[in-house]
C-alpha cells in the first residue's frame, strides 16, 4: 500500500476506549478488549504495509494494575492469545517485536510469550512493533536515573558525560527513531504516563472514536493530518 503524503517514522498510539465501546452496547468491558485486539491486528498490518519504521502501542500501563483482577486476567489472556496466534504472521511480514516496559509483574506464561516473540523476530528488518506492557514513563525515567547513578558510583561513567543522548540510551526506546506522533483514541486528551520524555517534540492528535472503532481509514486520515502539521522544533 502506498500513500500520497509523507509518513512519520515513529508513531505512538494510546489505544483507549475499549471498555466504553463495549458498555455502550450493553456488553462487558472484556468484549471491548477483544474487539480492541482485533483492531490492533489491522492497524499493525496497515502500518507495516505503508512503511512506518516504528509503531509503539500502549497496551497496558503501570497504573492499569489498579483495575479489577478479573479485567487484568482477561487482558493477560488476550495478550497471550495475541502473541501465540499472531507471531507466525508477524514474522512472515518481517515485523520485529520489541517490548517497552518492565517484564516483572507478569505471569511466567505471559513473560515467556513476550520473550519468545522478541527472540523469534529479532533479525527482522521491517516494522519495529513496540508493545508497551507494564509501561510507565515515570518508571522508565526512574530506572534510567538509577542505572546512570550506579555507573557514576562505580566510576564507569563521568558526570560530565551525561547528556541527552546518553539518557535516551537508557530508555526502553533506545535506538528507535525519534517519536514523531502520538495519537490517542476515545476523546481523552492526556498522555497517561506514555512516552513523556520521547514526546518532547511529537505531534499529538486526539481522535474521538474509541479504539475498536478506529478503522484503517481513520488511521490513514490521522497520519494525513500529521503530514499537514508544521513542525518547527523551536526554530523558525
Ligand atoms: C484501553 O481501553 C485498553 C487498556 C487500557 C488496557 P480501556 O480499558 O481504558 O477502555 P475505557 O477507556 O475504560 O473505555
Ligand atoms: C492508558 O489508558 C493506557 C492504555 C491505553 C494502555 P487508560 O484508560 O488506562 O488511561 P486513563 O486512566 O484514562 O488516564
Ligand atoms: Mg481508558
Amino acid at each position: 500500500m502506498k500513500v500520497d503524503f509523507e509518513i512519520p517514522k515513529h508513531v505512538g498510539i494510546i489505544m483507549d476506549g475499549n471498555g466504553r465501546w463495549a458498555q455502550r452496547q450493553g456488553k462487558a468491558r472484556v468484549f471491548g478488549h477483544r474487539a480492541g485486539m482485533n483492531r490492533l491486528k489491522g492497524i499493525v498490518k496497515t502500518a507495516s504495509d505503508i512503511g512506518i519504521s516504528a509503531l509503539s502501542l500502549y497496551a497496558f500501563s503501570t497504573e492499569n494494575w489498579r483495575r479489577p483482577k478479573a479485567e487484568i486476567e482477561a487482558l493477560m489472556g488476550l495478550l497471550l492469545e495475541y502473541f501465540n496466534k499472531e507471531i507466525d504472521e508477524l514474522h512472515e511480514n518481517n515485523v520485529k517485536i520489541r517490548h517497552l516496559g518492565e517484564l516483572s509483574g507478569f505471569s511466567d506464561s505471559v513473560r515467556k510469550a513476550i520473550i519468545n516473540a522478541i527472540e523469534r523476530t529479532k533479525n527482522n528488518t521491517g516494522l519495529q512493533l513496540c508493545i508497551a506492557l507494564n509501561y510507565g514513563s515515570r518508571l522508565e525515567i526512574t530506572n534510567a536515573v538509577k542505572a546512570i547513578a550506579k555507573e557514576v558510583k562505580e566510576n564507569s561513567l563521568d558526570i560530565d558525560d551525561i547528556d541527552e543522548k546518553l539518557i535516551s540510551s537508557y530508555l526502553y526506546t533506545k535506538d528507535l527513531p525519534e517519536l514523531d506522533l502520538i495519537m490517542r483514541t476515545s476523546g481523552e486528551q492526556r498522555l497517561s504516563n506514555f512516552l513523556m520524555y520521547q514526546a518532547a517534540y511529537a505531534e499529538l492528535i486526539f481522535v474521538k472514536e474509541t479504539w475498536p472503532e478506529f478503522s484503517d481509514e481513520l488511521f490513514i486520515q490521522t497520519l494525513r493530518e500529521y503530514s499537514e502539521r508544521n513542525r518547527r522544533f523551536g526554530g523558525l
